[in-house]
């Protein structure tokens, strides 16, 4: 069997995803839309709006796809796989409904509530019920406090709320932000959690559930975990915040009451769930689910793949996951993310990159805002390039990543020098 795909996305956790599927034994043609210069580099680019359900589906059917597989999470939540499934096409990704477990936070704590998956105590709120959302803050009177916008907010609709006067403060932003967006819609107030995070990157085919690896995010632009939060500065994998103990509390916890679930309230979860998890005293807690996979996770996650990833998606989507092996080397895996000086405020584009010919041949180096301009690599986003290097320890994979992310450079580069060190504290 040969299957032709097609790749939507065109950030680092794509030029991973199709680096990965490249070495397939089952890959036809890899089309990536839209890509960039990385994802180049393994497959054929295609100039395709991702807003555009049309447009992608004639794609599908002009090229011979087989099999589309979804990399970020808005078109997910905006139904693409129901959309292209009712169309008769195969794709790697949750639908609409089981989607939400990202793309609102009221559903997925109500679910975990009503399910006993272990997660912060919480309450939500409509948009005209934001006295009640002050007055059930002041009764419960415990700080730090969360509070959420529902949607999808990149990131931005989070806030840790010391005291009461910067909740009032919070929650009349929001609901400004109400005005101009449907995430703010809806308000969640959560207990906060304290303790280390970690992710843990499933697969499922609606069914059956195996877990991928885990990893843990650097969130804040700066070090010791310092400065605004980001789309992610860099990532480890394993992760020692895990122990074999906690990993098995996780699959029996969270992994599988999750997956059954999602079956029993007729809308089977089949492609990735990353889970986002606080690992406190009483155990590993829920802090959110992504229906995707993580970026820049899974930059430092799939070179550890041994098994074939392809392989792996297509049981996802046949439903014969159970049957698959999933099978890891026994590295340590860094990803340091180099952004552009400013991110995640605004920063500048089109300065020229260098040095990524010098980089040694056991690393990888993944795309994600850049382009190719007159024979020039270029900077095109806040999040440039990822490099990701193994090795026998995690202080190895560290030392050996940064060796070479000292080889690259363009104006202005930032990036934070301690990804994984706070891994190591778990190693004395
Ligand atoms: P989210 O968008 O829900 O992942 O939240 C972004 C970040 O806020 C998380 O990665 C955590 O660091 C933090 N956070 C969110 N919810 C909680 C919570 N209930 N307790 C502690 N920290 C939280
Ligand atoms: N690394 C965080 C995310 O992908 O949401």
């Amino acid at each position: 069997m040969i299957l032709n795909v097609l790749l939507l996305g065109s950030g680092g956790r794509e030029h991973a995803m199709a680096w990965s599927i490249s070495k397939s034994e089952l890959l036809g043609n890899l089309y990536v839309a839209p890509g960039n210069p990385g994802t180049a580099q393994v497959a054929q680019n295609v100039d395709l709006s991702l807003d555009d359900f049309d447009e992608i589906q004639s794609f599908i059917e002009v090229n011979d796809i087989d099999l589309t597989v979804v990399g970020p999470e808005k078109p997910l939540v905006e139904g693409i796989v129901d959309f292209l499934e009712e169309r008769g096409h195969k794709v790697f990704g949750p639908s609409k409904a089981a989607a939400r477990l990202e793309g609102s936070k009221k559903f997925a704590n109500t679910f975990m509530k009503e399910n006993m998956i272990p997660t912060a105590d919480y309450a939500a709120f409509n948009q005209d019920e934001f006295d009640n959302a002050l007055s059930y803050v002041r009764q419960k009177n415990e700080y730090p406090v969360v509070l959420k916008a529902d949607g999808l907010a990149g990131g931005k609709g989070v806030f840790i709320c010391e005291t009461e006067e910067e909740v009032e403060k919070r929650l009349n932003q929001l609901q400004e932000d109400a005005k101009l967006s449907d995430a703010a819609e809806t308000l969640v107030i959560e207990e906060f959690m304290e303790g280390e995070e970690a992710s843990v990157f499933v697969l499922s085919d609606g069914e059956s559930a195996k877990i991928i690896h885990n990893a843990q995010d650097h969130k804040r632009a700066k070090d010791g975990d310092t400065g605004l939060n980001t789309g992610g500065m860099g990532a480890y994998c394993p992760t020692p915040v895990l122990t074999e103990e906690q990993m098995h509390r996780v699959e029996k916890e969270i992994v599988l009451p999750t997956i059954s679930a999602m079956v029993l309230d007729d809308q089977p979860y089949k492609g990735i769930l990353y889970c986002g998890l606080m690992i406190t005293e009483d155990g590993p807690k829920v802090v959110e689910y992504n229906c995707r996979f993580g970026d820049p996770e899974c930059q430092a996650i799939l070179p550890s793949l041994e098994s074939d990833f392809l392989e792996l998606i297509w049981a996802t989507v046949e439903g014969n996951l159970y049957e698959k092996e999933i099978k890891l080397d026994n590295q340590y895996r860094c990803c340091v993310v180099l952004a552009s000086g400013g991110y995640p405020k605004s920063y500048e584009k089109g300065k020229e990159i260098t040095g990524i010919g010098e980089v040694g041949g056991e690393a990888i180096v993944f795309h994600a805002g850049t382009r190719q301009e007159d024979g020039k690599l270029l900077t095109d986003g806040g999040r440039v390039l990822n490099v990701v290097c193994g090795g026998d320890t995690l202080e190895d994979a560290i030392r050996n990543t940064y060796v070479e992310v000292k080889k690259i450079s363009f104006d202005n580069m930032h990036c934070r020098s301690d990804i994984g060190v706070k891994g190591l504290a778990y190693f004395d």
